[in-house]
């Protein structure tokens, strides 16, 4: 009540991470983030991992501005810009023109604060939460109540896919203005319970490549990831939601593991290539491939996004042996 007779609005939210269990790499349209080929994530739970932001709007304020982690960052970042300018452009065309003196003036400028409670860039995603968690915070600050994954996808695309919890696709769509291209939830977090997520922080660096430059080097010299969009994916993605549809550990195991490895042959494919795993990450592959040997079946799977940290999916039941053969 204090903060509303200031003239201040504040917004609170928290987003989740998402690891793709078929990856996302290449964009057809690069400025609307237009995707080549559909994708599918796991939504991680946020008692973890999460990015937690605050939107403020108050008439005092005199420019728009950012923190990162406590630092301040630019506000005038294109990314920032357009997921900015597209929440406004939703909440006036929702106030249909006239300016409602009960919401919140669209002409107030705002501050945005924004924490990782994981470390930035260091291919955990962060982008994808924390695009997925400005967005909230600016639709909960307007009062917009719509679906937004087409919004985060401006921010970062696979930041569309961390508006959903549970397992999620994000379908490319056919449009060339990317009204199409938005997330949908294959199955809630309630479908699948068993299934837990591992990470093991091989290097909390920045790398070296990030995915938006990498993937633009992947579209114009990978003949690899061409085919790779154009005749594996769709069918990968059909075989995965039957995987996830019928709980079947072994065919969504081998199938994330593929597509990550699949993923990282582009990457090599790419000249000139990038290389982001690293030989602790290939022993972790080996490790889980010796495992898996081991017990005779697929226990373990590992996926590597755009860094060298991987990412091991088990089931509840596997994951404290499996974390002691890790130790040793
Ligand atoms: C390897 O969503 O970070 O993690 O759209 O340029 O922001 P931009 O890229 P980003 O790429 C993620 C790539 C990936 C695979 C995935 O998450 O699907």
């Amino acid at each position: 009540a204090m903060a509303a007779e200031r003239g201040l609005t504040m917004a609170t939210c928290t987003a989740p991470v998402n690891i793709a269990v078929i990856k996302y790499w290449g964009k057809r349209d690069t400025d609307l983030i237009l995707p080549i080929n559909s994708s599918l994530s796991v939504t991680l739970h946020q008692d973890q991992l999460k990015t937690t932001t605050t939107a403020a709007a108050s008439r005092d304020f005199t420019e728009d501005r950012l923190w990162l982690n406590g630092k301040e960052a630019d506000v005038g970042h294109p990314r920032v810009q357009a997921c900015l300018r597209e929440v406004r452009r939703l909440a006036r065309k929702r106030r249909g023109g006239g300016e409602d003196t009960a919401t919140l003036s669209l002409s107030y400028k705002i501050h945005i604060a924004s924490e990782n409670n994981f470390p930035t860039a260091a291919g955990l995603a962060s982008s994808a939460a924390g695009y997925a968690c400005l967005v909230s915070a600016l639709a909960r600050l307007y009062g917009l109540e719509e679906e937004l994954s087409e919004v985060a996808r401006r921010g970062s695309g696979s930041a569309c896919r961390s508006m959903f919890g549970g397992f999620v696709q994000w379908q490319r769509g056919e449009r060339p203005d990317g009204t199409d291209s938005l997330a949908l939830q294959v199955a809630p977090e309630t479908h699948w319970p068993e299934l837990r997520v591992l990470v093991l922080v091989v290097s909390g660096e920045k790398k070296p490549v990030g995915s938006t430059a990498g993937m633009q080097t992947s579209v114009e010299t990978s003949p690899l990831l061409k085919h790779r969009a154009e005749a594996v994916v769709p069918e990968r993605l059909a075989q995965m939601m039957r995987h996830i549809q019928e709980r079947d550990f072994e065919g969504f195991g081998q199938l994330a593991m593929r597509d990550s490895n699949q993923f990282h042959a582009t990457c090599l494919d790419t000249f000139p290539p990038i290389f982001y795993l690293t030989d602790l990450s290939r022993q972790i592959i080996a490790l889980a491939h010796r495992y898996n040997a081991h017990h005779g079946h697929t226990k373990v799977a590992y996926t590597f996004d755009a860094g060298p940290n991987a990412v091991i999916f088990a089931l509840a039941d596997t994951v404290a042996e499996f974390v002691e053969v890790v130790r040793r």
